[in-house]
């Protein structure tokens, strides 16, 4: 056994002499420390190696202890964690979503206007107090201008994106795509998703008169997949009729592919900074995205090709610097309309990011939100059949043309949706990163910078103390005489802010 260890501790000197000429010293000196860790135990008898799995248990367990310690330290409340992933271990076990989890959590704060826990050994703050939420997203902006830290967003082609960019990046970026998503543009583009939704309504009409059952959740990604690829590419799928189309294919894949469908890999990769370096790396939807949307630009540039669609305004964009936007003159956003565009290299590449931006933040969460909305109208039979009576009404006055005017004129229907994003807000939490420290308003804590605050709109849409019977779908609750009664702030699917949403 001595031999053993000795010719070990030989060969490696030899080795840690010649790595140190070749300046790989300290690198290769963790390895041999490893190596010989493994030798050690392998030449151990078994009470010895006991000795030293209960050493390292003792030391990890001390560390996790200590950095458990965070807001019992700083006097905050918070749901004690536990070893070893804190208060998310049943998120990474998949037995809860991320929105019960921080539902759970909220509900064991309750009486506190906010709160601690832990992501693994990460201190987190949660918030339940409306007025502090309010702060948080709007008033106080300044000090919480980012959704993530900057090495959990520093790399990869995603962090060149409006959703994960921060600061005066973040600003001039928003500047920029803003006036492509005006009412005026949305109007203009209207006839997409008319389009779309005949190809659905045809495709509806087969289904129905053969009376097969229809799967609604891929009815709705695949109805949101022709809008957006319309919308955001300048292609026409029909994914309905063609279900192997590759659009369809690397649609339902991409989401799977940048978030693992879960925020359990964020955290994770907020943790580990290179699983965040992988996860951001270019996978094959994204490049398949890129090079449709690259050369569906260079085939308009070359053709002079025009289309109504945000590929179009995009490229005005780039092209003239901006957008001459009628109502962005209206509302009297003159920096809007003379702002240059910002980062657009000759490679498209910032453009293509923006397409493909927009495509993602609409696919996932119309998709779902259409899904849950035509759920909950199947199991309401009367909702549906008022949300009908109404739809019938204003298509007849409009000569039963779906425009964009009869859309607004559907008072219910806006009720429905809206209480369908309470009931499933498609973006359940909101995340905002403390980016100068923070004196909690009328209280002694302070906020430290880099810590990730949490807004748990899930758990807000959820509380019975904003809404009464929270399970039962119920559209009343947003006419006019209700909502008024309502503080405003426990409404928040879009967000709020200058990060809110930019497709509401
Ligand atoms: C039902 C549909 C949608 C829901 C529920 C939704 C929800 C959200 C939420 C909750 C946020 C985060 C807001 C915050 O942090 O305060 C967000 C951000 C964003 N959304 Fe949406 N969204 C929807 C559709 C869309 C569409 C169709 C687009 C674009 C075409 C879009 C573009 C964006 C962008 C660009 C951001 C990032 C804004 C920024 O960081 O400045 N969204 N969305």
């Amino acid at each position: 056994m001595k031999r053993g260890r000795c010719m070990i501790a030989t060969s490696i000197t030899e080795k840690m002499e010649l790595e140190k000429n070749k300046g790989g010293y300290i690198a290769k000196r963790k390895v041999h420390m490893l190596v010989f860790t493994m030798g050690l135990i392998l030449h151990s008898s078994s009470w010895e190696v006991a000795l030293l799995v209960a050493i390292i248990y003792g030391t990890i367990k001390w560390w996790f202890s200590i950095k458990f310690n965070y807001w019992k330290l700083r006097g905050v409340p918070y749901v004690p964690p536990s070893f070893p992933c804190g208060n998310i271990g049943d998120l990474l076990l998949g037995h809860l979503s991320t929105n019960m989890i921080y539902q759970k959590i909220y509900d064991k704060l309750d009486g506190h206007q906010f709160g601690g826990l832990f992501h693994l050994t990460k201190p987190v703050f949660i918030i339940r107090d409306l007025e502090l939420v309010k702060n948080v997203l709007v008033k106080d902006f300044v000090h919480f201008n980012n959704r993530f830290t900057d090495t959990e967003t520093e790399s990869g082609i995603l962090s060149k994106t409006l959703f994960l960019s921060a600061g005066s990046k973040w600003k001039k970026l928003r500047l920029s795509i803003s006036p492509t998503l005006t009412p005026s543009k949305i109007k203009a583009m209207f006839n997409i998703f008319t389009e779309s939704a005949k190809d659905m309504m045809d495709f509806l009409q087969e289904k129905v008169r053969d009376s097969e059952e229809l799967e609604v959740k891929s009815l709705a990604y695949d109805f949101t997949t022709d809008v957006m690829c319309s919308f955001a590419f300048g292609q026409r799928i029909n994914c309905m009729k063609n279900p192997d189309s590759e659009f369809r294919l690397m649609g339902h894949r991409i989401m799977k592919e940048l978030t693992g469908g879960s925020l359990v890999v964020k955290i994770i990769a907020s943790f580990f900074t290179i699983v965040n370096r992988a996860l951001n790396c270019k996978c094959q939807p994204i490049q398949f995205f890129e090079k449709v949307a690259t050369e569906t630009i260079e085939h308009r540039e070359k053709n002079g090709w025009f289309r109504n669609d945000l590929l179009q305004f995009l490229m005005q964009l780039k092209q003239k610097g901006k957008i001459v936007s009628d109502d962005v003159l209206e509302n009297s956003c003159p920096q809007i309309a003379t702002e240059g565009y910002y980062g657009i290299d000759k490679k498209y590449e910032q453009l293509v990011i923006h397409c493909l931006e927009l495509f993602l933040a609409g696919y996932d969460t119309m998709s779902m939100t259409i899904g849950f909305c035509l759920h909950e109208l199947s199991v309401n039979p009367d909702i549906q059949q008022t949300l009908r009576e109404e739809i019938d009404g204003v298509l007849k006055e409009f000569g039963g043309e779906i425009t964009y005017e009869a859309v607004h004129k559907m008072e219910y229907l806006e009720k429905v949706l809206s209480e369908t994003l309470r009931m499933y807000p498609a973006g359940g939490t909101l995340f905002r990163t403390c980016t100068n420290s923070y004196m909690i308003p009328g209280t002694k804590t302070l906020l430290e910078k880099g810590v990730q605050v949490v807004i748990p709109v899930y758990a807000l849409h959820h509380d019975p103390k904003y809404y009464p019977e929270p399970e039962k779908f119920d559209p009343e609750r947003f006419n006019e005489q209700n909502k008024a009664s309502r503080p405003q702030s426990c409404y928040l699917p879009f967000g709020e802010g200058p990060k809110m949403c930019l497709g509401w």
